[in-house]
């Protein structure tokens, strides 16, 4: 059985790594990765790959930067050569991101089986384009792995047949569960005892100039008193210049660092007196662990980690945003719960379903509509 993974962008890797690790452990089963390289920093990709025990990637289609549309074709041209070539019984595409919907697309075409990752999340925001592309690549797979109940009620509304639908938990918290006794010679050794922790990069806080600016006001004011640590995304950096802001405001408690590996990211969360985010999978590492979240976003497609979990939205609301933050630092935080299955075993049972779906995997297949590693007219 031969498993090809397809990864691309920083929150793929540490989903893919535990599914690659459970599925090695089936004598007959054969994986091949794929990076498209929609990441392509050493800082977000390749000491991922290390510090996540991964090995290479096997293929790496170097597509890099671009527009939405130029990123997706490059994906879908580049990976059709090699899916046409390698043949695999199986696909497995990770979260949300453009790689994850463009590798569905490209399997979806050629009759080769896709099996999704993290589906079923949905913020329904259709102007964030994580949102189309979960959209688009659950209608199109042929096994869907969700990480909580709610992700299964979507599908059936979107009127997935359930056969194809498992639930199966968080694979993110698998490789937490794995990594976090590994986070105690991590702490850099002139950490503040006490900070709040910040990660922003979705265009709708870092490319409207002006809600940044008020954003990075609030984070210095705070900084007074509690020190912010702020690990910036290529993205977030590069609209930071442009107002002037670089890397490490001297003297100030707000310090703008680098991109966080894994570890030294997951040190910091499990340490962070609060985490300011807009990134998903940093609601469900918060949750997990316990530490208060506020998401600066006006919805989420993880509302359990709302139910359940830290996490509170405080939206576009700078006024909201001080008062949680207020209430978090003087300890008024949100009780949780772990939801079920975030139990660092996801990735087995993913494994467990996709070994038994060989039989079933092999009896529908079909001929490719394109036999040969000749593209299509
Ligand atoms: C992507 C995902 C988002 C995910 C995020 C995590 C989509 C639609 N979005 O957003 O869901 O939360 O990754 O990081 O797929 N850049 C670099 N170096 C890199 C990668 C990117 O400098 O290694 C720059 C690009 O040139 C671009 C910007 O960062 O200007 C954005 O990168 P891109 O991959 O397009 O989207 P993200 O915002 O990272």
């Amino acid at each position: 059985m031969h498993i090809l993974h397809v990864v691309g962008a920083r929150p793929n890797f540490m989903k893919a790594a535990p599914v690659m690790q459970a599925l090695g452990k089936h004598d007959y089963v054969r994986q091949t990765l794929v990076h498209t390289g929609q990441h392509y920093d050493f800082n977000m990709s390749d000491v991922f790959f290390r510090q996540l025990g991964m090995s290479a990637p096997d293929v790496n289609l170097d597509v890099g930067s671009g527009s939405h549309a130029q990123q997706t074709s490059q994906i879908i041209a580049r990976l059709e050569r090699v899916v046409l070539e390698l043949k695999p019984d199986w696909v497995v595409v990770y979260g949300d991101v453009n790689s994850t919907a463009a590798a569905a697309m490209v399997c979806a075409k050629l009759l080769v089986p896709v099996a999704h990752v993290e589906a079923g999340l949905r913020s329904f925001d259709r102007t964030m384009p994580e949102e189309i592309n979960r959209l688009l690549t659950d209608q199109i797979s042929d096994l869907l792995f969700t990480p909580s109940e709610d992700g299964n009620q979507n599908l059936q509304r979107e009127g997935i047949a359930p056969e194809k639908v498992h639930l199966v938990g968080n694979v993110m918290i698998d490789t937490l569960v794995r990594l976090l006794p590994h986070t105690l010679e991590r702490l850099p050794k002139d950490a503040p005892e006490r900070f709040v922790l910040v990660t922003l990069h979705r265009p709708s806080n870092v490319d409207d100039i002006g809600w940044l600016k008020s954003l990075l006001s609030l984070f210095l004011e705070v900084s007074r008193d509690c020190a912010v640590l702020f690990p910036v995304h290529p993205r977030t950096r590069s609209r930071m210049a442009e107002i002037g802001i670089e890397l490490s405001i001297g003297g100030s408690g707000l310090q703008i660092l680098d991109p966080a590996p894994y570890l030294e990211f997951l040190t910091l969360q499990s340490r962070a007196a609060v985490v300011i985010t807009d990134s998903g999978g940093i609601q469900e590492e918060t949750t997990f662990l316990g530490v208060p979240c506020l998401t600066v976003r006006e919805n989420t497609e993880r509302p359990i980690t709302v139910s359940m979990g830290t996490n509170v939205l405080v939206g576009r609301d700078i006024a909201r945003l001080q008062t949680e933050l207020t209430a978090a630092l003087s300890g008024k935080a949100k009780r949780r719960k772990i939801p079920p299955l975030w139990d660092g075993h996801a990735a087995e049972r993913i494994a467990e379903v996709m070994v038994q779906s060989r039989a079933r995997c092999d009896a529908k297949r079909v001929t490719p509509l394109v036999p040969t590693g000749v593209p299509p007219e």
